[in-house]
Order: C-alpha cells, then structure tokens, then sequence
C-alpha cells in the first residue's frame, strides 16, 4: 500500500481467437477488395463509405467470428459500467514491405478491436501513446512506466484480438519483413 490512487487508466485487452473460429475468408476478402481497388498507395486499408456502414460482418462465414467480437466487447463494455455494445464498422488492412500506419485513434468509437491474421516476423509493432501533453514535461531519456511512459509498443501474434478505448491514440510501425501484414480493425460504439 503506497498511498496510490490511480485517477484514470488506459486498458488493453488481448485474447487469442479460438482455433474453431475460421478466419481464413477474412484474408481472401481483404486481398480480393483491395485487387478491385485502383487507388492502392503504401499500406492499404478497406475504408471507404460502402464499408464504413456495413454493419455486419458477411454472413454466413463471419457470424462466428462476430458472435465472438460482440462477446468480448460487450462483456468489457460491462465491466466498465458501460451500456451494450454492436459492431459500427470494420475494415480490412494489408501492409505491404515498407507501409505504415501514421498515429490515429478512432473518433466515435467506444471500443476498437484488432485482430491479426498474418504478421510475419518484424512486419510492424502496434505503438500506442499517452494522452494529453505529458511528453512534454517527462525527460526523455526516463524510464517506461505506467505513469510516465509517453509510449509502449506491443507486437502482435498471429490471431491475436487486442481491444482498447476508442481514444487511444496508436500507429503501426514499419513493416520491414518482406511480406504483408494482413488485419482487421473494428469500432464498436454503444446502442442508442
Ligand atoms: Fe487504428
């Protein structure tokens, strides 16, 4: 007991998506659309108007994986105190050798989940940053820690889901295998 309190906190969930639950479809879309697409440039992401209101993931190959995605969430969205969850949108992201992702976090969400379908050795870790403005009062060359550190990067796994708060700002680091890392992001934001 050290008289601490922590005020807030910025969680990460990570599971390992069950071997019964078969993602191989989620590759093939990703490659098909991303064929279908002329405006490919560096890293390549699904997110346009017509899959930023697809609600669903395609029935029937994606019902298990969704029914699976809406159970972690809602039972984070729970422990927070939060009301139910549902899936907003997804997409789909290929980053080929050399792409990377620029820092974002993803406005409107509640949630935001990852799960990784092909990442080959050194293709890119996931950084993630701390909010407002503390880099610039920590001296750099301190320590990570959970009050200080300003970032902390995590490498995923293959079928690894990682879920965190929407605000969370992150990027992905550069992909410096010579083969693609192949994912796909969903929002979840709560039921009105
Ligand atoms: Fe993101």
């Amino acid at each position: 007991m050290d008289n601490r309190t922590n005020l807030f906190t910025d969680p990460l969930w990570k599971y390992k998506l069950p071997d019964t639950i078969n993602t191989d479809w989620v590759v093939d879309k990703a490659y098909n659309l991303k064929n279908k697409d002329t405006n490919v440039f560096g890293g390549w992401q699904s997110f346009d108007e017509e899959q930023q209101f697809q609600f669903a993931l395609p029935i029937p190959h994606g019902i298990q994986l969704q029914e699976y995605l809406d159970e972690r969430m809602n039972s984070i969205a729970k422990g927070l105190g939060l009301p139910a969850v549902s899936l907003l949108n997804y997409w789909y992201n290929i980053n080929p050798p050399g792409a990377v992702n620029e820092a974002h976090h993803h406005q409107d969400a509640l949630l935001v989940g990852n799960l990784y379908l092909k990442v080959p050795k050194d293709s890119g870790a996931i950084r993630f940053y701390r909010g407002g403005d503390a880099s610039y009062y920590i001296p750099k060359d301190s320590d990570y820690n959970d009050v200080i550190g300003t970032q902390i990067e995590l490498t995923p796994e293959e079928k690894d889901v990682i879920i965190f708060m929407g605000w969370q700002k992150h990027s992905v680091l550069q992909n410096k295998s010579k083969e693609d890392r192949v994912s796909l992001s969903f929002n979840y934001g709560a039921i009105r």
